[in-house]
């Protein structure tokens, strides 16, 4: 059974990786950690909470972190998650509150109480990782492994013409992590574009019993807006692909690579450099995920989508 602590932002496809790790059978969720990004760092918590308590998940203690980056003010995404960050779709308030230690403490401590077997899935701005790393040097050897939902390869961004949100979101925390060896298998953002759903398919998994007919559904209704009007041909689910790697690393293919982080310049800042390892190359710091097996992404959300209180391990 691996131990995962989730990093998050949530947000939509967050609240679906969430379900994703919550639904899988091999490992545990220990706790959560949130941080700034898709909605302010407090409504982050609330949502985690909102999600937990539509599946009826036992009491996985929260860490509240960041509410900005390093650097300068929060960048925000309302206008892909919704003002509340799942959709604006009326999900029950949540009584759930954040334990009263700061995440990255959260972070440190749990990475030295559980050495060797945490494995640390960020899917988010990565504020909490770097201010933990500052905390507890050791945090590289302390995990088991560290998953990142973000960057690009070829500089495809979401939020700018070269960098995806969450690398644009902190880039100096991005550029800390890179270069303090954490190491991280980074799934970028054209690994997603590639892993969607098609609509027909992602229309059977919605209606599903009982959390896709009675969450995913409502969460879902305005980034799949958003997706259809941008021609996509089928549903984007960044952070659920990044899960699945986390939870089923035979689902998805990975190559080495050294990556920098540009926080400097206007236009590129948040831009992701990746050079894939070979001579002569810089020391490698990533493994990048290139693909992720679709009927894997498939099967996993099929069993979260029919996720039932019981069937939730805590
Ligand atoms: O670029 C996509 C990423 O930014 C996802 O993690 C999404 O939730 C937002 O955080
Ligand atoms: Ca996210």
């Amino acid at each position: 059974m691996r131990r995962l602590v989730i990093d998050t932002d949530a947000g939509v496809d967050d609240a679906i990786a969430i379900l994703l790790a919550l639904a899988d059978p091999s490992v545990e969720v220990l706790a959560f950690t949130t941080v700034h990004g898709n909605v302010p760092v407090a409504q982050v918590t609330q949502n985690v909470g909102r999600v937990l308590d539509a599946v009826g998940a036992g009491p996985i203690p929260i860490f509240q972190g960041a509410a900005r980056p390093l650097v300068g003010p929060p960048v925000h995404a309302t206008e892909v998650h919704g003002a509340d960050g799942l959709g604006d779709a009326g999900l029950p308030a949540t009584r759930r509150q954040a334990e009263p230690e700061p995440a990255p403490l959260a972070l440190a401590r749990l990475a030295r109480a559980h050495a060797g077997e945490l494995l640390l899935v960020a899917l988010g701005p990565l504020t909490n990782i770097a201010l933990a790393l500052a905390l507890e040097p050791e945090l590289p050897r302390l995990l088991r492994g560290f998953v990142w939902m973000g960057g690009a390869i070829r500089a495809q961004g979401n939020t700018t013409a070269v960098a995806e949100f969450n690398a644009y979101a902190d880039p100096e925390a991005a550029a800390s992590v890179f270069e303090h060896a954490m190491r991280p298998l980074m799934v970028p953002w054209e690994t997603v574009l590639s892993a969607f759903i098609p609509w027909s398919l992602w229309d059977r998994l919605v209606a599903l019993e009982p959390v896709g007919q009675r969450v995913v559904t409502r969460i879902t209704a305005r980034v799949r807006r958003l997706c259809q009007e941008t021609e996509q041909p089928g549903m984007i689910l960044p952070d659920a692909v990044a899960m699945a790697a986390a939870v089923d690393p035979s689902c998805a293919q990975r190559k080495l690579a050294r990556v920098e982080v540009e926080t400097g310049g206007r236009v590129a800042r948040g831009l992701t450099a990746v050079q894939f390892a070979g001579p002569p190359t810089l020391p490698v710091n990533a493994e990048i995920v290139t693909e992720v097996r679709t009927d894997s992404l498939t099967a996993m959300l099929r069993r979260a989508f029919t996720l039932s209180p019981e069937g939730v391990k805590t």
